[in-house]
């Protein structure tokens, strides 16, 4: 049996260590389920770029339908899946935006190239040819000129604060560990063992 922190925010992080000393590539890709105005749920994958007792963050363009969801109703779930560990998380909780000087400080660390993406690209929009895409990196590169690229104002982060959040370890014979977070009205978290 896996010994659990009584908090589940040092048990992801030693979690995420792990991943990366395992040489998992992109070990800090997870999905992100939204709920569509029309109930449908959307999934896609993204980089965890910080998590700490605040929560799960990971960055975005703010005009993209992710985000489009988040903004009419901010419960989202993650996931993330390690198949050489055998090991999940789940998370279930409210996205907010990060505030702007975490998202100005996370967009200063970029490489220039994804600076410029970011400016460039209209996530998610029909696009008609692949060149049109071009020229917008091209003209973005001309308008900041070698100088600095300031964050877009369309692209930030969003900060997932957990309620629950679940670790599955598999096992043989399908016995798999499974442990639930849920956050207590003290503040706390209380943990339950559940059936594989
Ligand atoms: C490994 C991987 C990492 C990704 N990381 C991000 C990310 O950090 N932020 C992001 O906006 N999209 C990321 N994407 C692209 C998203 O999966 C998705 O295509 C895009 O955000 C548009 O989603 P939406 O139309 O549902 O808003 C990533 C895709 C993959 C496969």
């Amino acid at each position: 049996m896996h010994k659990m922190d009584p908090n589940p925010i040092p048990q992801f992080k030693a979690a995420l260590a792990s991943a990366e000393a395992a040489g998992i590539e992109l070990y800090n890709a997870m999905s992100v389920s939204t709920i569509r105005a029309d109930g449908m749920p959307s999934t896609r994958v993204v980089l965890l770029k910080d998590v700490d007792e605040r929560g799960f963050v990971f960055y975005t363009n703010m005009n993209s339908p992710k985000v489009t969801d988040i903004k009419s109703n901010a419960n989202v779930s993650l996931c993330v899946w390690w198949s050489k560990l055998l090991e999940q998380i789940r998370i279930e909780g409210v996205a907010e935006p990060v505030a702007d000087e975490e998202a100005d400080t996370y967009f200063a660390t970029r490489d220039r190239g994804s600076q410029v993406s970011a400016w460039a690209s209209q996530q998610s929009e029909i696009m008609g040819s692949r060149e049109e895409l071009e020229r917008a990196v091209e003209a973005c590169m001309q308008r900041f000129d070698g100088g600095p690229v300031p964050r877009p104002p369309h692209w930030s982060g969003l900060r997932v604060v957990p309620t629950r959040i679940e670790f599955w370890y598999g096992k043989a014979d399908r016995l798999h560990e499974r442990y639930l977070y849920t956050k207590a009205e003290s503040g706390g978290w209380d943990i339950t063992l559940l059936q594989p």
